[in-house]
């Protein structure tokens, strides 16, 4: 029995589909064994992201009626701007259509040739941001040594901050990002105390201290429940002391807006502001809609209040908590602690005679994919390696990650236990799995369009 219980009940059902196995081995076939490539009707439980997968409530639904439609100054925006505004304290508010538009208008404002953008870890749609502005993006993650538990584990390393930036590069670091929760690192939360000193240390520099805040709430309870410094204050407050910190932000609102679309830049500085919507104008559109309706920004205006309950918020980190045991129980080596918005395994771990060239988080996914049309996100060399300019074996990820992400309200712990039970499946015929190798791919995000082919018997990728 979960320990935990969903506090909604379910008013609107949508079918999932059941593909039969042979089905399931031809659409990866057709797909050359890309995930991104299988079509949604052929996925029984679809833990591909957390983002724009969520369900919406009763009052979202009832506030996407009222939308305002009008082209400038809706009262649809007027609601957003509010709530956005009383829940960061940012002055300025442009709305925009997703993250990786909020990340390239502001980015791009503070970045060109030659300046560093310095954070936690870069999501890898603001990595690709960076890299287009001309920039470097440099991560920091704080070291976790082999076999410890860090609570904050996806705080930034303050020592390395605090050497780059009085060191000889100092002077080209033209931000610092926090991404909370860092995604790209486990999903882990960032403390308010490792923020505070993040910010000593820019402004000491005089460098702008921004935030990612696509999972700004569910840092938030992550704080409230690993610190007991703040064990007595609500989500909501101490997002507020988060953002308190920073001289702005961006989200992608596809996670913790609880809607299906919308994101958005939030900042302090008029003058930067009017840049950015400058900038919002020739690729998104008015500065009031930002490239969504105005029946969105209700949605998410709704989305963005409901999603610091703290009632919702401990179903959140207990379900994902509880699945993560119940992987762990099945034979997988699960990332501890897990956070609130994924569960990640370590499929290096689990396969490890499978060498990171060959794909071994790939293999895992494919597996659980064939045993019970699950899909999930490799996190490992297909997504962060890199092909050898010097023509041998791609360059490895410095881990083999596999990550259950959870859509927010949409699968019971019912639908959780039947995942947990087909990853067990694939644990345990762990040894038989076989690699991959690369048939085509294309560009710096080669994970969303590259074929792959499975290595046969004796064939391993030339090394
Ligand atoms: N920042 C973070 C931390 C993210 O996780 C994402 C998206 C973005 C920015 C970009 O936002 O998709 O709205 O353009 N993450 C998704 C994921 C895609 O599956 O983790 P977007």
């Amino acid at each position: 029995m979960p320990s935990f219980m969903e506090p909604f009940r379910i008013k609107a059902v949508e079918p999932i589909p059941f593909p039969a196995p042979g089905e399931r081995s031809e659409a990866l076939e057709t797909a050359g064994y890309n995930l991104f490539r299988v079509p949604a009707r052929l996925i029984t439980i679809d833990l591909l992201t957390d983002s724009g997968t969520s369900a919406m409530s009763a009052a979202q639904w009832s506030a996407l009626v009222s939308g305002d439609e009008s082209y400038a100054g809706a009262r649809s925006f007027e609601r957003f701007e509010r709530v956005v505004t009383e829940l960061t304290g940012f002055g300025e508010v442009l709305p925009v259509h997703q993250g990786r538009a909020a990340e390239r208008i502001l980015l791009h404002r503070l970045l060109r040739p030659g300046r560093l953008c310095v954070a936690n870890t870069h999501f890898d749609s603001t990595r690709a941001s960076v890299l287009a502005a001309g920039s470097e993006a440099i991560d920091l993650p704080v070291p976790v040594p082999c076999g410890t538990v860090l609570p904050f584990g996806g705080n930034i390393d303050l020592a390395a901050l605090e050497r780059l930036l009085s060191g000889p590069d100092g002077r080209r670091v033209a931000c610092v990002v926090l991404t909370v929760t860092n995604n790209a690192n486990g999903g882990q939360p960032v403390s308010l105390e490792n923020a505070a000193q993040a910010r000593r240390l820019c402004r000491a520099h005089g460098v702008p201290l921004l935030l990612d805040a696509s999972r700004f709430a569910e840092n938030a309870y992550l704080v409230g429940t690993r610190s007991p410094a703040h064990a007595g204050a609500t989500p909501r407050e101490l997002a507020r002391a988060m953002f308190d910190l920073a001289d702005g932000c961006w989200a992608s609102l596809k996670k913790d807006g609880v809607a299906n679309i919308g994101g958005l830049i939030a900042l302090r500085d008029p003058e930067l502001a009017r840049r950015c919507a400058d900038q919002l104008i020739e690729t998104e559109g008015f500065p009031t809609y930002g490239g969504l309706a105005g029946r969105d920004l209700d949605a998410l205006a709704q989305g963005l209040l409901e999603v610091t309950d703290p009632a919702y918020l401990r179903y959140r980190a207990e379900s994902a908590g509880w699945f993560a045991e119940r992987l762990e129980r099945a034979g997988l080596p699960v990332v501890r602690p897990a956070g609130c918005h994924a569960v990640y395994v370590d499929a290096g771990r689990l396969l490890g005679h499978i060498p990171p060239h060959e794909l071994p988080a790939t293999a895992f996914a494919i597996e659980l994919y064939l045993a019970g049309a699950v899909r999930v996100t490799e996190l490992g060399t297909l997504v962060f390696g890199r092909p050898d300019p010097a023509g041998g074996p791609d360059l490895p990820a410095p881990r083999e990650l596999v990550r259950f992400a959870l859509p927010r309200r949409v699968y019971t712990a019912n639908h959780l236990e039947y995942v947990a039970e087909v990853a067990g499946e694939v644990a345990a015929k762990a040894s038989a799995i076989r690699g991959y190798r690369i048939t085509e791919q294309t560009g710096a995000l080669r994970q969303f369009a590259a074929t792959l082919a499975p290595l046969g018997d004796t064939e391993s990728v030339r090394s």
